[in-house]
């Protein structure tokens, strides 16, 4: 017979305060910290964790450059500058990403042109891009959301038949690779974000990549005020063109540095649970994990869970059935919930076109006239977002026993997919 729902009076199948928070933090961490208060260097981009964070990020993802910064919006906004994009420029992105993705393009007075997704990836759909592209178009800007690797050669053979530069939001994707190379070194430029959720996590954080010496001389200057504020050059104090403060304190360089160093394990730990849950749940009806393309390793910043009604014999929406589960799973104690609402051109940003409030960058002269967004140009992206949920905690220090706790909680929510609509009516 099937247990009781937590939800119905039974037990919670997981104990209250059982799934820890991330990132971990050691005694490593602390005394790492500490040593930069000790030191007495807190401040630049030539101070020294600085540029030990950007040597050993270089190394790591395997290309000539790296630069650190103070959030993974910096980033695409310096990959952006970096790049030589500018008013009424057009950068085709990802439909299915966090909006930040898209500021950064607009906060250069650039055009976001968005594109579907491949469900099966949750990622651009390359097949896509190519009706997208205009005479405006200088950029392509795969996401590797949730950790999982964009297709990067279909979308770099684009790039290539139309001369577009190729930046990677590898925001979320530290250390997830495509066919064996590291995201942020599959295209012309890489950013991340290091902010708290982070798989490599200073609090706050970014860093960006590129093996082309003119892109990185750009954006280390978007990064200060437009000077040239490199170790290798003396500072003239002269501002080429605009920039902005885009620099993170040497606390945060150290935290990442430390946390870099574990970062391997962590991944390995993620992916470990993450394949123990999509075999589990596979013969879980109504509740599936995500599908990995041959092509990625991902490094699983979020678990994604599909919910699929008709499996488990309900006559309702894979949302309906969603937001049922998730109040019931809920109280069986599992960390799970929503990450975005609706794709990003719809939200209201993209809807009223106002930028900085008076319509530029689409009512500039630069631009090509008649771009509009319409949410109905998405709806891989919107069926997505409306079947799917995030179970959070798949990462270490939990352990393969909250895994088989979340295992159990999953089943028990499926056995009474019937009551536990009832539940949500309640
Ligand atoms: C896909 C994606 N792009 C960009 C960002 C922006 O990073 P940050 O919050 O560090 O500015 C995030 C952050 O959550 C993200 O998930």
């Amino acid at each position: 017979m099937a247990s009781r729902l937590a939800a119905d009076g039974g037990t919670p199948t997981v104990d209250a305060g059982a799934v820890k928070s991330w990132p971990p933090l050691t005694q490593a961490d602390r005394d790492a910290v500490l040593a930069v208060f000790n030191s007495g260097h807190l401040h630049g981009t030539s101070a020294p964790r600085a540029l030990e964070l950007q040597r050993r990020w270089a190394e790591y993802i395997g290309t000539k450059y790296a630069l650190v910064t103070n959030s993974g919006t910096a980033a695409i906004h310096m990959a952006v500058a970096g790049a030589g994009i500018g008013p009424g420029d057009e950068v085709i992105t990802s439909a299915f990403t966090y909006w930040s993705t898209a500021a950064a393009v607009l906060h250069h007075n650039a055009i976001p042109i968005f594109v579907d997704i491949d469900p099966l990836s949750f990622t651009i759909d390359p097949a896509l891009i190519a009706e997208r592209v205009s005479d405006h178009t200088k950029a392509i800007l795969p996401v590797h959301i949730h950790g999982m690797p964009a297709d990067m050669d279909p979308i770099n053979a684009v790039a290539r038949e139309n001369g577009l530069i190729v930046i990677e939001d590898a925001c979320q994707a530290h250390g997830a690779t495509y066919k064996g190379t590291k995201t942020g070194a599959l295209g012309d430029i890489g950013c991340f974000s290091c902010n708290r959720s982070k798989n490599l996590s200073g609090g706050e954080g970014g860093l960006w990549t590129t093996n082309n010496e003119h892109y990185y001389r750009q954006a280390a200057m978007l990064r200060e005020f437009g000077e040239v504020v490199l170790p290798d050059v003396p500072r003239e104090y002269n501002a080429y063109g605009l920039g902005w403060m885009y620099r993170p304190h040497e606390f945060v360089n150290a935290l990442i540095l430390s946390q870099l160093d574990r970062l391997e394990y962590n991944n390995a730990k993620r992916r470990e649970f993450a394949t123990f849950l999509t075999t589990e749940l596979a013969n879980i009806p109504g509740i599936k994990g995500p599908h990995t393309p041959d092509y990625a390793d991902p490094c699983y910043f979020s678990y994604v869970i599909e919910f699929r009604p008709q499996e488990v014999g309900l006559d309702v929406t894979p949302g309906e059935w969603k937001r049922a589960a998730q109040k019931a799973l809920k109280a069986e104690g599992v960390s799970i919930g929503q990450w975005q609402n609706m794709p990003v051109p719809q939200q209201d940003v993209f809807k009223d076109m106002v930028g900085y409030g008076k319509g530029c960058p689409w009512s500039c002269d630069h631009a090509r006239q008649g771009i509009t967004y319409d949410p109905a140009e998405y709806p891989k992206t919107v069926a997505f977002i409306d079947s799917h949920s995030y179970l959070s905690g798949v990462y270490p220090p939990n352990d393969m026993d909250l895994m088989k706790k979340f295992v159990d909680a999953f089943g028990k929510i499926s056995e009474n997919a019937a009551r536990v609509m009832d539940l949500a009516k309640e």
